[in-house]
């Protein structure tokens, strides 16, 4: 992260927003036939897309958990998600993603209830502007619904960051590149367990604890919308 722009002039972003404004977001749940559960979720220019299949049986035998299912998560930047296109194939940086999102994910997932089953969830971002890993996890949890897997909740995600020395709520590409601090987190906003937390760039314990408080809200309006989407889809289904 560098600092060489002017993010930030009379409370204002570069976008218009305040500094507790979250970007425009949209929800679609039920987008693909073969899976049997997907979503859709965006976060400004920020789309991704998730597909759930399962539970079923994992193959192969030896990695099956006697006690336990497993959930397994890819995260993939389609080539034309950013500005130069992408090398298509994984990454270090979409490994590392679809690790931290498998864990984000599993804990709110009642896996016990699958010995021996694989929960696989597919993410694909189309269009990156910052904050892919929080919108492509919200895509994959009401996927998750979708698949009526049973869950203790949902998850919903969002990034906090620093820009000029100020905390604000989900930054967009321009204010990631060029801002001093990347905070996003997934958690259950119901319950207010948190599942996911990662940071890059430099803070203090109170700034923390403030970009934190941001998130957390942001989360939450993130949850509303997911909760619209679903109940939309219940409602069309009578
Ligand atoms: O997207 P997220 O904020 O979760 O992760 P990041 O690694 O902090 O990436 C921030 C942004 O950089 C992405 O949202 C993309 O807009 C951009 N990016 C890119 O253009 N090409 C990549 N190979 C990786 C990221």
């Amino acid at each position: 992260m560098s600092e060489n722009k002017e993010l930030l002039k009379n409370g204002k972003r570069i976008d218009g927003r305040g500094i507790e404004d979250l970007r425009d977001m949209e929800a679609e749940v039920g987008i693909f036939k073969r899976a049997d559960g997907s979503g859709y979720f965006r976060m400004g220019n920020t789309e991704a897309v998730a597909a759930v299949f399962g539970p079923r049986e994992l193959h192969p035998k030896h990695r099956q958990k006697p006690k336990r299912g497993i959930l397994q998560c890819r995260y993939n930047l389609t080539p034309f998600s950013v500005e130069d296109r992408k090398r298509p194939g994984p990454s270090r940086r979409g490994k590392e993603i679809g690790k931290v999102s498998e864990g984000a994910l599993s804990s709110i997932v009642f896996l016990e209830e699958f010995p021996t089953a694989t929960i696989d969830v597919y993410m694909e971002v189309i269009s990156a502007d910052a904050g892919t890993r929080c919108v492509a996890l919200n895509a994959a949890s009401i996927a998750l619904a979708d698949a009526g897997v049973p869950m203790k909740g949902l998850i919903s995600a969002c990034a906090a960051g620093k820009i000029e020395d100020t905390p604000v709520l989900d930054l967009k590409g321009e204010e990631d590149k060029d801002g001093q601090v990347d905070l996003p987190i997934a958690m259950n906003a119901e319950t207010g367990d948190i599942t996911l937390l990662q940071m890059d760039g430099m803070t203090d314990i109170d700034e923390m604890d403030e970009m934190l408080g941001l998130a957390v809200k942001g989360c939450k309006k993130v949850a509303e919308k997911q909760r619209e989407a679903l109940m939309k889809t219940f409602e069309d289904s009578k």
